[in-house]
């Protein structure tokens, strides 16, 4: 198998480093030089993507996070919009800056861009044919990694996103028990069962009961409001602090109690609290799980996994698309898997996170700033602004000083923050503060 070459399994190694690969010139073949433009998009020189953006996509970013509003906290942006070139955890924005990222993808990236091993197995699989008319032998592979790793895992369907996998988990859910409620708490996705959004019809929202994080009481509520039509229970599990251990308890108890199925949706904490995500932190096993985001390193990959005679109501119903065992995402999956194998990736990431967040904490402190507050998880860490104002003259000071920090969500840590990501860190946040302090 293509990873075989990278990682050579039942030998002790040394783990993997993301600027690594095992012979130099393979590395030198996946490395296109941010000063190489001859594969980009024309730029018109006097106008800003941003503004180019704003005239064909829809919203201005076809990402929400990504839009400059939701990036800078105003239309016109402070800071980078578009990127030209992306390495470790560092990218090239169309200014000809290189900056360090804390977004990392909006955490689909763990182990830094353009991640050599994983490169070179997407481009393995791509470059032997990544599509056909028949199922790619990775979709097994993959799938069989993941029933290793994943405790609830003994069937596993793939998707091409995070909110197609958490829809899936519902539709079997439905499926499986015959019945038509759910209810759900945290951002699951953007499809219709899970939004509130203008455009979902009242029909669809009728069915889904939202419940609060960690709130015990109002899941017994709803619950008891579901009655005997409770398909589902699915839950983000950690939203900037892990939850107690009696929601997540009473949850599993009271689904089980229901004959209903219970759902962690492990995007966010897949691959990265641990590998299994928050079912292995926690101990407590799902019926079903969904993954995505750093499951395949920022190649568009999601996973419903699960218990087999829920899985099995796939056959009941229809949870199809075209691409989704395409073999170029499913390689770098099970690359990331390989990493996992070899190295304590989730490890690195909660040291690094740490560091991260403490030198940021630190610059914090020191400059007597009122009204922000760290907040999260070492692995995934935000910073929250009481005065939206302040926030955007932080973020734009940051990115002025080399570093974009995300408004208003996580930071993730990725092994690529090495020592000097760190110190870049210390240096803009603590610059960013000062400048704001000085301003005010
Ligand atoms: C917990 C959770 N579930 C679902 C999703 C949706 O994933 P995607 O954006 O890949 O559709 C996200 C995305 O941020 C998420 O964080």
């Amino acid at each position: 198998m293509v990873f075989k070459r990278f990682f050579d399994r039942g030998t002790p190694v040394d783990p993997p480093q993301p600027e690594v690969l095992d012979d130099d010139d393979a590395a030198a073949d996946l490395t296109v030089a941010p000063e190489d433009d001859s594969h980009l998009p024309e730029e018109a020189p006097d106008r800003p993507w941003y503004e180019r953006a704003a005239e064909v996509i829809a919203g201005g970013a076809s990402t929400g996070s990504k839009r400059p509003g939701a990036m800078y906290g105003t239309e016109t942006p402070d800071g980078p919009t578009h990127f030209i070139h992306a390495a470790g955890c560092h990218v090239v924005a169309t200014d000809g800056e290189t900056y360090v990222d804390c977004s990392m993808a909006l955490g689909a990236v763990a182990l830094g861009y353009a991640e050599p091993n994983v490169t070179r197995a997407v481009l393995d699989a791509v470059g032997g044919g990544h599509v056909s008319g028949l199922s790619s032998t990775f979709e097994v592979a993959v799938a069989e990694r993941l029933c290793d790793i994943v405790p609830c895992a003994e069937r596993v369907r793939f998707l091409k996103s995070g909110a197609e996998a958490t829809s899936a988990a519902v539709r079997l859910a439905r499926t499986y028990t015959g019945r038509d409620v759910v209810i759900a708490s945290g951002y699951l996705g953007w499809h219709d069962w899970a939004s509130d959004s203008p455009g979902v019809p009242e029909g669809v929202r009728r069915d889904v009961l939202r419940v609060p994080f960690d709130d015990t009481a109002a899941l017994e509520t709803a619950v008891r409001t579901a009655g005997d039509r409770l398909a589902a229970i699915i839950l983000e599990p950690v939203v900037e602090r892990m939850p107690t251990d009696t929601w997540i308890a009473r949850a599993r108890e009271l689904a089980t109690r229901a004959g209903a199925v219970l759902i962690f949706d492990e995007m966010k904490t897949g691959f990265r609290l641990a590998p299994a995500g928050f079912q292995e932190v926690s101990g407590v096993t799902p019926d079903l799980a969904t993954f995505g985001k750093a499951m395949s390193n920022g190649f568009p990959l999601a996973a419903v996994v699960g218990q087999r005679d829920v899985m099995d109501a796939a056959a009941n119903t229809w949870i199809s698309s075209t691409l989704a065992s395409e073999a170029g995402a499913l390689a770098a999956a099970l690359t990331v898997c390989e990493w996992h194998d070899q190295a304590d990736v989730c490890g690195m990431l909660a040291t690094r996170g740490a560091e991260m967040r403490r030198v940021v904490g630190d610059a914090l402190s020191a400059s007597g700033i009122p009204g922000v507050t760290l907040a999260g998880l070492d692995q995934m860490w935000l910073l929250r602004f009481d005065d939206a104002t302040r926030e955007r003259a932080f973020l734009a000071r940051a990115a002025g000083h080399g570093v974009l920090f995300k408004r208003g969500a996580y930071n993730y840590a990725s092994v690529a923050h090495d020592d000097a990501a760190v110190q870049a860190i210390e240096h803009a946040a603590s610059a960013a503060f000062v400048d704001i302090q000085e301003a005010s």
